[in-house]
């Protein structure tokens, strides 16, 4: 928020001064790993240096860092030719071909020489034009001649500076490779499988796929970064790519450190094993290595073929690869109706486990792959959690196969499947009746960080849905004694293979109930999170529980309110809304009502007016309140949450790590600045 009263010259100022403090910070967060800001106070400044440039639009600078956030959208990428033409790399797997590499080298130049040995790094390529120190286009590498022009979507790239610094060469072409950290990755594809959404098959398709997408605002909100490793232009300050990569970081450019200079293949080599091994523990994926002939006129003396340089050379580290046969596809119902196409293989040994199956991840996939029953198929382990089937040995190809036909109903219930446009998976639309979705559904909503209700397992809600006792999670709350007591169950014991009767005793029973009795408890934000909408993860759960406190506030919220959330994307906000229209999650909601089940989030006390008339900008880390719910809790008692200090600003509440900056301002203006602890004093 800012200060709506600064004329327009105060105004250019303070967006100058916030631009330049943001840019600084940004440098420090993404490039040198060191920051000296909370995220919080991060996201304040850029709150407010949005709400200026909203404010006065024509002061907006085409450098603003308020492009991290995006907001654009491109219907389609335009082309753009590249200036100096993107070649590949030829790529060895061997020390022996290597080595072949470096005669040729030798016979071309010489022996006085230096290599540069870089990693290569797996991701997407990108070609960064900068002019002036601005960054003017950021061009996918395309058919290596001309590519689509992603410039809104790469600006969203904290890591990669929007304006540089120092003596930079007016006009010039930066390269590297975008890609998306493990762990982040990791994370993200968790977060989607909770969501009832298939995992994306590595970080690197996660990347291409974001790098194209129409909406940039999602794009920031990916954890995207980049490494730059090739320079193009005219006035480059050094004759060879290693000093004028060391020089281009003083620019502002995120030139990785992974970088050494090595006068003999021995060297080369050692660097090549020393990554191979460590190479496990950096945040992101390598494929292998890059050598390059550094000295730019021993460059063109060596040249180029059509496709690549002469002077630079891939050595690709094997991804471990088995091949085996395809014995059969098959297919998974996830709750929210996703179907995913599943590999039943010849089992085989493949980097320390055995494989037997393998994700065929969608419908496309097999189809470009052509993958047919019976075929011997190349799976992959890669970073990723489920196995893959990367191709077909088609020298290996049996008789008589049949292309793949993709189901067209649903496995489970025979609903004719549907694809929506620009979706990759298939869905059963029969949420009612589709038994994998009821399941999937209710063993959603017992799970741990949901509903928790740990007496109950896939078993027994297997057994309750086939006596017809629950056929939703609303119907567990009917559950009574008499339902249960000698209910029964036929399971195989695994040691002897014979079957074997069990029934619910007393005790059992009690237990089941106990535990359904106890969900009753359960916070506001789990509820939600708990009732399985799409796209609804934990964290969006708990977002939306702050800032609407109750299920009933929640159902009332049109798209627009829902959009206006911090974070709440046009995605979600459409799935909430759209859940909330039925009539049966209506019901179902109701129900759940009825019996007990939490949809208020707690509050400490009732609402008042106890701050009433007055502003207050709460910074830091606080004990009891999220971000969010401080600015709700603030709200609820009357008062205005503001996020930077002003002199409108009556009190600044101050949590740990406080920035300096905000303390310093209050002081200055004479602003009381107090503790959680007298806050909670003031509403009582
Ligand atoms: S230099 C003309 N350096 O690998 C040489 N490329 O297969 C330009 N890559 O197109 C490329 N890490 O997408 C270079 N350290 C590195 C790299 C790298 C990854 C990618 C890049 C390139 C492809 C070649």
């Amino acid at each position: 928020m800012s200060d709506n009263n600064l004329n327009k010259d105060e105004a250019r100022k303070r967006i100058e001064k916030l631009s330049e403090e943001i840019n600084e910070h940004n440098h420090r967060y993404y490039i040198d790993a060191q920051p000296v800001i909370s995220d919080y106070e991060f996201d304040k400044l850029l709150e407010e240096l949005t709400a200026l440039e909203q404010q006065f639009p024509e002061l907006k600078q085409a450098d603003s860092p308020t492009q991290r956030v995006g907001g654009d959208i491109t219907k389609e990428f335009a082309q753009v030719e590249h200036k100096y033409p993107m070649l590949s790399l030829s790529n060895t797997y061997s020390p022996e071909e290597l080595k072949d590499f470096d005669t040729r080298v030798r016979k071309g130049i010489g022996d006085d020489f230096e290599y540069v040995c870089e990693l290569k790094y797996d991701g997407v390529s990108i070609s960064i034009n900068y002019v002036d120190g601005l960054l003017q286009t950021a061009v996918t590498r395309g058919n290596g001649y001309q590519g689509d022009d992603v410039t809104t979507n790469i600006k969203t790239i904290r890591s990669v500076p929007l304006r540089l610094k120092g003596d930079f060469p007016a006009d010039f072409v930066i390269r590297g490779e975008i890609f998306m950290p493990v762990e982040k990755f990791e994370a993200l594809n968790k977060q989607r499988i909770e969501e009832g959404e298939t995992p994306f098959a590595n970080p690197r398709n996660f990347t291409a796929g974001t790098i194209k997408m129409q909406d940039s605002a999602i794009v920031a909100q990916r954890p995207l970064d980049c490494y730059l490793y090739f320079l193009l232009g005219e006035n480059l300050p050094h004759e060879n790519h290693y000093d004028n990569m060391l020089h281009a970081k003083k620019w502002g450019l995120n030139v990785p450190p992974y970088i050494a200079k090595c006068k003999t293949l021995e060297e080369v080599y050692a660097f090549i094993n020393d990554w191979e091994k460590e190479r496990k523990q950096l945040p992101f994926e390598i494929d292998g290595v890059v050598i390059k002939v550094n000295d730019y006129s021993q460059q063109e003396e060596l040249g180029y073929t059509a496709k690549s340089p002469r002077w630079a050379i891939a050595y690709k580290y094997k991804a471990e690869q088995a091949v085996t046969r395809l014995k059969s596809i098959e297919y998974q119902v996830g709750r929210t109706g996703a179907i995913t196409p599943v590999a039943n293989l010849e089992p085989v040994f493949l980097a320390g486990t055995t494989v037997k199956r393998a994700s065929l991840h969608n419908a496309d996939i097999i189809k470009t792959l052509d993958v047919r029953v019976g075929d011997m198929v190349k799976v992959e382990k890669g970073g990723e959690i489920i196995p893959k089937i990367v191709g077909v040995d088609l020298t290996r190809r049996p008789e008589g196969t049949e292309p793949h036909s993709y189901i067209t109903q649903c496995p489970e219930c025979g609903t004719p499947l549907e694809r929506k446009e620009g979706e990759a998976l298939h869905y059963c639309p029969n949420e009612e009746s589709c038994p994998p979705q009821i399941k999937g559904r209710i063993l959603h909503f017992i799970s741990r960080n949901a509903m928790d209700i740990d007496t109950l397992g896939e078993g027994r809600i297997e057994m309750m849905i086939d006596k017809g006792l629950v056929h939703n999670f609303a119907d567990l709350y009917d559950l009574q004694y008499d339902d249960l007591l000698g209910l029964e169950r036929v399971i195989t014991d695994p040691e002897s293979g014979k079957e074997k009767k069990l029934s619910f005793q007393e005790k059992t029973v009690n237990n089941i109930l106990e535990g359904i009795g106890a969900s009753l408890d359960t916070p506001f934000e789990k509820v939600l999170f708990a009732l399985g909408i799409r796209y609804v993860g934990q964290t969006v759960a708990k977002k939306l529980a702050a800032s609407f406190r109750s299920i009933d506030n929640l159902m009332q919220a049109s798209y627009d309110d829902l959009v206006a959330v911090d974070e709440i994307g046009e995605r979600i906000a459409e799935s909430v809304v759209n859940y909330f229209e039925s009539y049966k999650h209506q019901k179902l909601i109701s129900r759940l009502k009825e019996k007990g089940v939490k949809f208020e989030s707690e509050t400490s006390g009732p609402a008042s007016d106890k701050l009433k008339g007055l502003t207050i900008v709460a910074s830091g880390k606080l004990e009891k309140y999220s971000r969010e719910e401080i600015k709700a809790e603030i709200e609820r008692h009357g008062g205005k949450a503001a996020s930077s200090v002003s002199g409108k600003t009556d009190y600044l509440l101050a949590g740990e790590n406080i920035g300096q900056n905000k303390l310093s301002k209050a002081k200055e203006l004479g602003v009381p600045v107090i503790s959680e602890e007298d806050f909670i004093k003031m509403i009582g």
